[in-house]
């Protein structure tokens, strides 16, 4: 995600902002811009692309001055481009601001603001914050800067100075991490400790709803209302390469680890509790032109083909709309049958798969309406479709999908709400929708609390040389991705299958070494799957079970159980899933593979 860096004291700015953004280059970003105060005025220098983008453009005439700003950009409004780069200036130039998050009212608070004759040179919402923080100014930029906030609904980490107040840094938080680098006679901030160790290892970490004013004579912490908030330093022990992974061994890990927060993001500022529904905008779909959609095709890659299957049973379930999954590879070769009242949505966490993009260009001409579930903004497939959400869930970096998987189920999940509400279903099951989408990521969270359980279950089974993974309904499609994981990153064979199917072919493989991991919540179909898994007991063959609390049945026939806290049926697979993904780390972590780089495979397959 973005990254921000702060900087006041006694030494060049510039050099401190570069290098604090050189720090936090594995998060991943598209465009970056630095802010610095020069003599009595603001100088901004901001480039789309890579670092050494920038970088090129300061070599020579980097401006002087010993307060400024910095950011990496990932990002989440707009595409990526120099003018939708941070820091974004007020009306008046003198104010920037660099920020990190989603202002959910950013549209709204726009609308006010061009009423009162702001004109806007970007599409972010960040410039948004800039112009009312300079609306609020009277030459107080903290006071200017808590009365903004208190108008902003979303979730923020920022950075603001001024040329009016020359020695002054102040930053907040809300949502996006913003820690202090407190140093001798100078502050730094910044969103990632990476950014920090090189300066000074004695940091303090803002807490939400917290600011900080800084100038070289000292800091101070407050909240948006009371004017003082006393707060302990504390003392970054982890060496660069632990922190640039946040304390993680692998990427995967990290990312696996951030699926609470970032399903969390992907559902953020769109559900609508009250009405039991979904506000996606994106989808640019008004109510009409969902009632005359006859029939669905996804397409997609890989893993995102997966979320696409478990995007069928709910769309056919509960929008009753007739849903295709293709391989994008396979579906623009064979001439698919597609007319104006068909909706073709194309699922990528890079958005630059070869296939899904040449897929979704076929639809298109074909005369299909399209829309995109993507993550990465400004993406070739973002900007060919013809609507769509964005996952928002951060830069994936390690090569198997894990939180992208879980974003794009939630974001599918979103989709099926908004068709079943103007379909069939009820204002009741609405609200249920939401509430069990909005207590995903604290369940998601409880999963992960415990890892460790998994991790005993992986070194119990990692000399295995092959797998079966089982599910039946939704949670086939868990199984094929359970199934896929293990074999990206941890190269044993694993299979994944309908669970009753298993008799016609697969059984003849169980034996005392084959591990069949079986995905089965108590859900209506559970009665079905127990049998399934007495067939597979009565081979010898040795049982993972994936199931709910309260499950006696699967428990007493399995080797081992792990359980996850009860959702409604459709949505279990972003909880089944997640032993699943830490499943395969720890088998691929005790064979002494490549994690984050398995042989073979790449993160973003370009060519057909
Ligand atoms: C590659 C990656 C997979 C991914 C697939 C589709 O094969 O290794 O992890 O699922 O591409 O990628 P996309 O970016 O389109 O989701």
């Amino acid at each position: 995600m973005c990254g921000i860096v702060g900087y006041v004291g006694p030494r060049q700015a510039t050099a401190i902002l570069m290098d604090g953004l050189k720090r936090m280059e594995y998060r991943g970003y598209d465009s970056a811009g630095i802010a610095v105060i020069n003599g009595d005025g603001l100088t901004v220098r901001k480039a789309a692309g890579k670092l050494g983008v920038l970088a090129e453009e300061l070599a020579g005439n980097a401006p002087t001055g010993r307060v400024g700003i910095g950011h990496t950009r990932w990002a989440t409004h707009g595409a990526p481009t120099t003018p939708n780069a941070h820091p974004h200036v007020d009306r008046s130039g003198r104010i920037a601001v660099i920020h990190n998050g989603i202002i959910e009212n950013a549209n709204d608070l726009r609308k006010a603001l061009v009423a009162r004759g702001h004109e806007f040179t970007s599409q972010t919402d960040t410039e948004v914050l800039a112009h009312l923080i300079g609306e609020f100014y009277d030459g107080n930029l903290e006071e200017a800067v808590a009365a903004a906030l208190r108008d902003v609904d979303g979730a923020y980490g920022i950075c603001v100075i001024s040329a009016d107040e020359p020695d002054v840094l102040v930053a907040a938080r809300n949502g996006s991490p913003i820690i202090l680098g407190i140093g001798d006679d100078e502050y730094l901030v910044a969103s990632d400790q990476s950014a920090l160790v090189e300066h000074t290892r004695s940091v303090i970490y803002l807490d939400n709803g917290e600011m900080a004013v800084m100038t070289p004579k000292g800091y101070r912490v407050r909240s948006l209302i009371s004017r003082r908030v006393d707060k302990p330093i504390n003392q970054i022990e982890w060496d660069l390469e632990t922190i640039e992974r946040g304390g993680f061994e692998h990427f995967m890990l990290k990312e696996i680890f951030e699926q609470p927060e970032s399903i969390e993001n992907t559902m953020r500022g769109h559900l609508l509790e009250e009405t039991g529904n979904v506000r996606v905008y994106g989808l640019k779909l008004d109510d009409d032109q969902v009632k005359e959609i006859k029939r669905i095709i996804i397409t997609a890659c890989g893993t995102s083909w997966h979320s696409g299957m478990i995007g069928k049973y709910m769309l056919e379930e509960l929008a009753r709309v007739p849903t295709d999954v293709e391989y994008a590879s396979e579906f623009r070769y064979r001439n698919p049958i597609i007319d104006e009242h068909t909706l073709v949505i194309a699922i990528s966490q890079s958005g630059e798969t070869a296939d899904t993009l040449a897929a979704l260009l076929e639809a298109k001409q074909r005369g299909a309406r399209t829309v995109g579930l993507v993550n990465v903004v400004g993406s070739t497939i973002a900007r060919e479709v013809d609507g769509g959400l964005y996952l928002r869930c951060g830069p994936e970096i390690g090569v198997a999908s894990t939180k992208a998987f879980t974003s794009q189920v939630a974001a599918l999940a979103m989709v099926t709400l908004r068709f079943a509400r103007l379909k069939e279903m009820s204002l009741l099951d609405g609200k249920r929708w939401v509430e069990a989408l909005a207590a995903l990521p604290g369940q998601v969270r409880e999963i992960l609390s415990r890892a460790d359980e998994v991790k005993v279950l992986a070194e119990q089974f990692a000399d295995a040389n092959n797998a079966l993974y089982l599910g039946r309904g939704v949670n086939f499609p868990t199984a094929l991705e359970g199934a896929l994981k293990l074999k990206e990153i941890s190269y044993v064979h694993a299979e994944g299958y309908p669970a009753a199917e298993m008799k016609h072919g697969p059984i003849a493989l169980i034996d005392d070494a084959m591990p069949v991991i079986v995905v089965a919540p108590r859900d209506a179909i559970y009665g079905k799957i127990v049998s399934n898994v007495q067939e597979v007991r009565a081979r010898g063959g040795r049982i993972i079970a994936i199931t709910n609390p309260g499950d006696e049945e699967i428990s007493d026939l399995a080797d081992a159980t792990f359980v996850v806290p009860e959702t409604l049926d459709l949505l279990s697979p972003i909880l089944t899933v997640i032993p699943l993904q830490l499943f395969s780390y720890y088998v691929a972590l005790r064979r002494g593979c490549n994690v984050d780089q398995p042989r073979n495979l790449a993160k973003s397959v370009t060519v057909e």
